[in-house]
């Protein structure tokens, strides 16, 4: 479904991605993991084009997409998550999600008509989401107030309000306890079983190894080892990667 080849992107000295080849699978659950700053983040900002490649191709559903523009990217049906979560704080949890659904047909482009008339079935899908995100009975509180818990649940509904078939979920456990990591795992799996597909970057390795179908793991930007959760784990790069990370903090 996307196939990013040979991609790199350097910063001056620093190559934050470097020669990576990785393939997103239809209908998979894909970990993308590795110490901090191994180039996660931008390669989710590669994909969704927030940066352009130094070098490489990108691919999606067999399409060409390194020269289009983000909203573009968007309308193809890639969709993402904040590390940092990324909410409008001072509109609503319905206005966030509808933004969501409606920026999806056309970008911004009449985007005041199509907000107002948005249809019955759209509508309907984002209803269905809220509930999903169990927000329904938060629909009208601004986002800002929310709880952190909440705001994440949030952000992944907004992304999946798009109708994205490409979910890239930067971190959305981070700050989560125990409980909500659960309930985030069962989420996901459903989002899976209802058609999509997701890239998932991930400290929490219980979450990683519960819900991933395979893993792709990077150090200093490169790809050190893939394949299923318990192959990765065992993986001596892997794992000298992890120590070397500890030494460090
Ligand atoms: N805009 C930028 N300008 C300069 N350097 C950058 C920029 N974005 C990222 N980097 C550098 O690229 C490297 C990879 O960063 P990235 O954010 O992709 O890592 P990450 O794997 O997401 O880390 P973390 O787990 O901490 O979120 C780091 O060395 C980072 O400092
Ligand atoms: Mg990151």
């Amino acid at each position: 479904m996307l196939e990013l080849q040979n991609l790199s992107r350097h910063f001056g000295g620093v190559k934050a991605v470097d020669q990576l080849d990785l393939d997103v699978v239809q209908g998979e659950i894909l970990g993308l993991i590795g110490p901090n700053g191994s180039g996660k983040s931008t390669t989710v900002n590669l994909i969704t084009g927030v940066y352009q490649p130094t070098n490489g191709a990108l691919r999606f559903k067999g399409q060409d997409i390194a020269d289009l523009a983000p909203h573009q990217r968007t309308e193809l049906g890639i969709a993402r998550t904040f590390q940092n979560i990324r909410l409008f704080g001072h509109l609503t949890v319905w206005q966030n999600l509808w933004a969501a659904r409606v920026v999806r047909e056309r970008g911004w482009s009449g985007f005041r008509e199509r907000w107002l008339s948005g249809a019955k079935a759209a509508r309907e899908q984002a209803e269905e989401l809220l509930v999903f995100g169990d927000l329904a009975h938060k629909r009208d509180h601004l986002a800002g107030n929310l709880a952190f818990g909440e705001q994440r649940r949030l952000e992944l509904i907004r992304a999946a309000a798009s109708g994205a078939e490409l979910l890239l979920l930067d971190e959305p456990a981070a700050g989560m306890n125990a409980e909500e990591i659960l309930d985030l795992d069962q989420r996901i799996r459903r989002l899976r079983d209802q058609g999509r597909t997701i890239l998932l970057i991930e400290h929490h390795m219980e979450l990683v190894m519960e819900v991933c179908d395979r893993v792709v793991v990077l150090n200093f930007g490169r790809k050190i080892a893939q394949g299923t959760p318990a192959q990765v784990q065992r993986d001596e790069a892997v794992r000298a990667a992890y120590l070397g990370a500890d030494h460090h903090a």
